[in-house]
């Protein structure tokens, strides 16, 4: 089993209690709003063409198609991508959904205005890789948007059994961003793809809503980081 086969394990295992953790009902519009907010200010004018790697559930996919982008989403933890394509069926001009690699994600270069991601950087191997191959995506003057944090600064030892268990030192290993101590090494391998204007942005709204709602289970109250490039 390589490393990135056990963290597709992991996230099909986790699918379900991610995606009705994420669809809460007492918390889905707000949080809906406030991401259809940051989305709007990080991307091109709608209708673009967006490509979200590592889409998980779909939330953020869906959140694009709202906003009036044409979408495709794309994960490998079957268990996330089912969830994915029911959401993105509910709604008419929904994300089209599709099993793939954000290391080497398969479409015709110039394909994309954007390519977003939400925390994926910490749980990508070769980064450096992907977001070269996301810039090849890119038509000329298009843009990536990635969202994440700095999760285990310390390590993922101290995360909960289930975690551990699937993220074991193999996988650790293949996982340079996992333990980050600062949103600048994501900002150094945007640089390195060579996109310029590679601004960071502090999400203050998530951050004011997660102390307004709580964060997921075994999560700690942090600031999460909007980080842009254009090609
Ligand atoms: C923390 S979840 C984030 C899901 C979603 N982007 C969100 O914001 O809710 C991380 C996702 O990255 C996916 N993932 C990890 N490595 C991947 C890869 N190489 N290619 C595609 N998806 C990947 C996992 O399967 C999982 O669905």
């Amino acid at each position: 089993m390589t490393a990135q086969d056990r963290i597709n394990a992991y996230w099909t295992g986790r699918a379900p209690s991610y995606d009705e953790y994420q669809q809460r009902p007492d918390h889905l519009a707000v949080d809906q709003q406030a991401w259809s907010e940051v989305w709007k200010d990080a991307l091109p004018p709608a209708p673009s063409d967006v490509l979200d790697v590592g889409t998980g559930s779909g939330q953020v996919a869906m959140v694009l198609a709202g906003l009036g982008h044409r979408v495709t989403g794309i994960d490998l933890a079957e268990g996330m991508l089912d969830r994915a394509r029911q959401h993105a069926a509910s709604m008419p001009n929904g994300p089209v959904i599709r099993r793939g690699d954000a290391v080497h994600p398969d479409f015709p270069s110039g394909s994309f205005d954007a390519v977003t991601s939400r925390y994926l950087m910490w749980t990508l191997r070769e980064p450096e890789v992907a977001v070269a191959n996301w810039v090849r995506l890119l038509r000329p003057g298009g843009t990536i948007a990635v969202v994440d944090s700095t999760w285990f600064p310390d390590g993922l030892e101290n995360a909960s059994e289930n975690f551990t268990e699937h993220y074991d030192p193999q996988v650790q290993a293949v996982l340079p961003l996992a333990t980050a101590q600062s949103i600048d090494q994501t900002v150094t391998v945007l640089e390195t793809a060579g996109l310029t204007q590679v601004t960071v942005t502090p999400l203050t709204s998530i951050y004011e809503l997660d102390r307004r709602f709580g964060v997921a289970p075994n999560h700690e109250h942090q600031m999460q980081f909007l980080v842009t490039g254009q090609r």
